[in-house]
């Protein structure tokens, strides 16, 4: 670019610091300044060296640090009813698994949710997804699992798409059918086929998954049943992630990195073999800390271990009616330090382009880098750490959806 072609450009943001979050890292640039055409980053370094310019829209964000727009990279947003009631059960010693054995647990909102019209799922789903985005997300993951039938799987995943159209942010739709048992089902393999030879190819045929997900733990699927699962997913071109080694350790991980899954989640007993594998295959680790607090689990995933494999780890809420009713991504960055002693740094790489890597979207989202979506904030804060400092509060100044402020 030369003086005399100043650059075109849609708008122009200054300003404030960024953390770019480039190779996962704060890749500070100071005094920073975003060129943005056509929804996308063209120019982003410090202001001084901008080259001449052309705009109608220069933003001064007055001040703060601008990151990627948050990334929550596993929820199950979409449900009917909640579960208060059960969150006392468990507060009196009934465990999440007893609950479950009862019929509970996800039984009761696999039931609500059946019963729920759309209109009132997007309704209680909205309010959700409303303190996701005034926290910081410009992009969700959304997990069917609580209709376990062809009609309310595919429900659920209209709504979710229906949710990406009605708000500013990038919904990202995974089907989670192998999420527990439906009651019209006694056979866990039974099951299985049927998620095999009907649900998810009518799914994947009416381009309403982005990817495929599995309960695999005592009280739900097994390893066998879910590669089974995986295969078809496979067949269908569509990529997987799993929740795997929560409660105890069965071998989803390494069995789900032998389909290269995206991710796998929660993993608190993963072992050794199992970062490896996680390594070999690229597949990212979610950390769920809101499950891993409201359960008051105690075995925590093995965060050493990950890092010295160089296992990126992402950072998500999980919010879910049964195990973690959470509603801030920010506050889960600050329970991965906390609990996990991950350092902030690492907490807004794993919302950010860890976050998009276990969606499979990296390549356009997740750090503030030429080509990628113009997906940003602008925090009320003098250090980027401070985002994982705080517990809640109100630190958004500025959210900047693909180049527009929204
Ligand atoms: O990610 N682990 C399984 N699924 C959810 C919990 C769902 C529920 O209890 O409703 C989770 O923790
Ligand atoms: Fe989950």
């Amino acid at each position: 670019m030369t003086n005399d072609t100043p650059m075109k450009l849609d708008s122009l943001w200054r300003g404030a610091h960024a953390a770019t979050m480039k190779n996962g890292l704060y890749s500070v640039i100071e005094n920073a300044a975003i060129g943005v055409v056509g929804g996308r980053i063209v120019w982003i370094g410090e202001e001084k060296d901008l080259p001449d310019y052309l705009t109608q829209q220069e933003q001064d964000l007055g001040g703060g640090w601008i990151t990627p727009g948050l990334i929550d990279c596993h929820t199950h947003l979409v449900f009917g009813g909640n579960r208060a009631g059960e969150f006392e059960q468990r507060l009196n010693g009934v465990s999440y698994q007893e609950i479950a054995q009862q019929g509970g647990g996800i039984a009761s909102s696999v039931k609500a949710t059946r019963d729920a019209s759309e209109a009132e799922l997007i309704a209680s789903a909205a309010r959700r997804l409303k303190s996701l985005m005034a926290d910081g997300v410009t992009t969700v993951e959304i997990k069917s699992g609580y209709g376990l039938s062809l009609d309310a799987e595919l429900k659920m995943l209209r709504v979710a798409g229906q949710l990406g159209n009605d708000f500013p942010v990038t919904v990202k739709r995974t089907c989670l059918a192998a999420h527990a048992m439906p009651p019209e089902f006694k056979d866990k393999d039974d099951y299985i086929d049927y998620l095999c030879e009907t649900l998810l190819p009518k799914a994947a045929k009416l381009g309403m998954a982005d990817a495929v997900d599995a309960f695999c733990e005592g009280i739900a699927f097994s390893t066998e049943q879910v590669a089974r699962y995986f295969k078809t997913a496979e067949f269908l071109g569509l990529p997987v992630k799993i929740h795997a080694e929560q409660l105890s350790s069965l071998g989803g991980t390494a069995m789900a990195a032998s389909f290269k899954a995206l991710s796998a989640d929660h993993i608190e007993f993963i072992e050794e073999s199992d970062v490896k594998a996680m390594a070999e295959s690229g597949t990212v680790a979610v950390l769920l800390p809101g499950a891993f607090f409201t359960l008051k689990e105690t075995q925590r995933p093995p965060i050493d271990l990950l890092r010295q494999y160089g296992v990126p780890m992402a950072v998500a809420t999980d919010a879910n009616p049964g195990t973690s009713p959470a509603l801030s991504l920010r506050l889960m960055m600050n329970m991965s330090c906390t609990l996990f002693a991950l350092t902030p740094e690492e907490a807004l790489a794993g919302a950010t382009i860890y976050a998009a890597k276990a969606l499979g979207i990296a390549d356009t989202h997740g750090s503030l880098e030429v080509g990628k979506v113009a997906d940003f904030v602008c925090w009320e804060v003098e250090s980027p750490g401070e985002l994982s400092y705080w517990l809640g509060g109100d630190l958004l100044k500025t959210r900047v959806y693909q180049g527009e402020k929204k």
